[in-house]
């Protein structure tokens, strides 16, 4: 089966070599892929998606899956669909569980899914009214795509109030903040949870855990992610139940219902409080950095997103590695402020049997030079997984390849996954 995958981060990357391993797999094509990806596939210009179906129709692809956000919520799948071309990925009404803040937080209340306490409103009024009725902090999200800054946890009363008033003047983020939801701050510890989904059936994969600060023992400004592991002890077979009979199921029953059946990946992000999984948020894709970690745990990825895809993930049998797999994320000098001057990477040869079987690199914002060499261009830059029997052997391979890895500025976390081992 030939493939296209839609993206050009460390998860369409680490998508790539999943699938390049499987043997099922024919050729790959990435749209537009990055500086990397041409060495397991061939990259292709993103451009319109009627024309990118053209190359799809033409190159007989069995198979299109889609990375990032911004493609889904503007349609690609619904455009795919239209031509009876086989795709992985919501279409544009179901990506709204992601586009859209308050139809996603509208959504979890019409169908008694566990969420933080919230409104929505475009009244500055109303939104006085609410926080004032909340105990600091208080959390302020834009109902928009806003990159992943879109919310503000503010930690008094006025905070609060400032961000919601810069917000909906259109100050803070334009369209996109021209309403907000003002929600209750959950305490816990925050998990990423992927399911699957067919529109129907639902296969929910090991659960990871995201680093979101830049800084050790979760210092510093958000970013992204800096790493990720997975699967964590953090979540036991309770958790893993309650996210299906409380939020997966009534999910996929309710979108089907409200006749925007979900196809693709319905990722979780969950705040355990007490032991409750309760959600902070949709997306409907995998997360990047933890796609790079759950891609070396599949066994057969091209059945598991075709079976998907074609509505028949009631009869795959997926099966995952039963392994470990820790992702630390390197970026350049001035991620997550400002673009960096590019710089060339330099690898070291592995020598080390351990590390040349156990580790490897998805490459995320990196370009191709015309000298051939691939320089650093962009905020995260690629990413050093460790597979291993124990968080801490995959932990130890990760670092052992970071080690290896140079380029001027480099930043990178040296506690990923300390949650796990503490
Ligand atoms: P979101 O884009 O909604 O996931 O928010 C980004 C980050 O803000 C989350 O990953 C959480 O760390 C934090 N966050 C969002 N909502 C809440 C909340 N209600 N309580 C505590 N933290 C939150
Ligand atoms: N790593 C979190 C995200 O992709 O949104």
């Amino acid at each position: 089966m030939d493939i296209l995958i839609v993206g050009s981060g460390g998860r369409e990357y680490s998508m790539g070599l999943a699938l390049r391993k499987d043997p099922k797999v024919g050729k790959l094509y990435f749209a537009p892929g990055n500086g990397a990806t041409d060495n397991l596939g061939t990259n292709i210009p993103l451009g319109d998606f009627g024309v990118l179906a053209d190359f799809v129709q033409a190159n007989n692809i069995e198979l299109t899956i889609v990375g990032p956000e911004a493609p889904l919520v503007a349609g690609i799948v619904d455009v795919f669909k239209a031509r009876g071309l086989n795709i992985f990925g919501p279409t544009a009404a179901a990506a709204q569980l992601e586009g859209s803040k308050i139809f996603m937080k509208n959504f979890l209340a019409r169908h008694n899914i566990p969420t933080a306490k919230y409104i929505e409103t475009d009244s500055l009024e109303k939104a006085y009214k609410f926080i004032e009725t909340l105990t600091p902090p208080v959390v302020v999200k834009a109902d928009g795509l806003c990159g992943g800054k879109g919310v503000i946890i503010a930690q008094s009363h006025d905070e609060a109030k400032r961000e919601a008033g810069e917000m909906l003047s259109g100050n803070a983020f334009g369209e996109a903040g021209k309403s907000i939801v003002i929600e209750e701050f959950l305490d816990g510890y925050e998990l990423s949870v992927f399911a699957i989904c067919d529109g129907k059936d639902f296969v929910i994969l090991p659960a990871a855990q995201d680093h979101k600060r830049l800084l050790d023992n979760d210092e510093g400004p958000n970013t992204g992610g800096m790493g990720a592991y997975v699967p964590t002890p953090l979540v036991n077979d309770e958790i893993y139940r309650k996210l299906e009979q409380r939020v997966v199921k009534p999910t996929l029953a309710g979108m089907q219902e409200e006749g925007m059946p979900f196809t693709g990946v319905l990722f979780m992000g969950v705040m355990v409080v007490q032991g409750e999984p309760i959600i902070l948020e949709y997306n409907v894709r995998f997360g990047d950095p933890e796609c790079e970690e759950i891609m070396p745990l599949l066994k057969s990825p091209s059945e598991l997103f075709y079976k998907a895809a074609t509505g028949n993930l009631a009869e795959a049998n997926i099966e995952f590695y039963d392994k470990y797999a820790v992702g630390v994320v390197m970026a350049s000098k001035n991620y997550p402020y400002s673009e960096s001057v590019p710089a060339e990477i330099i690898i070291d040869n592995i020598v080390h049997d351990d590390i040349a079987s156990n580790a490897h690199i998805s490459f995320a914002g990196v370009t191709r030079g015309d000298d051939g060499k691939l320089y650093a261009t962009g905020g995260r830059v690629l990413v050093c997984v460790g597979v291993g029997d124990s968080i801490a052997e995959a932990q130890r391979r990760a670092y052992m390849l970071c080690g290896q890895v140079h380029f001027a500025g480099k930043q990178c976390r040296s506690d990923i996954a300390y949650q796990a081992l503490s």
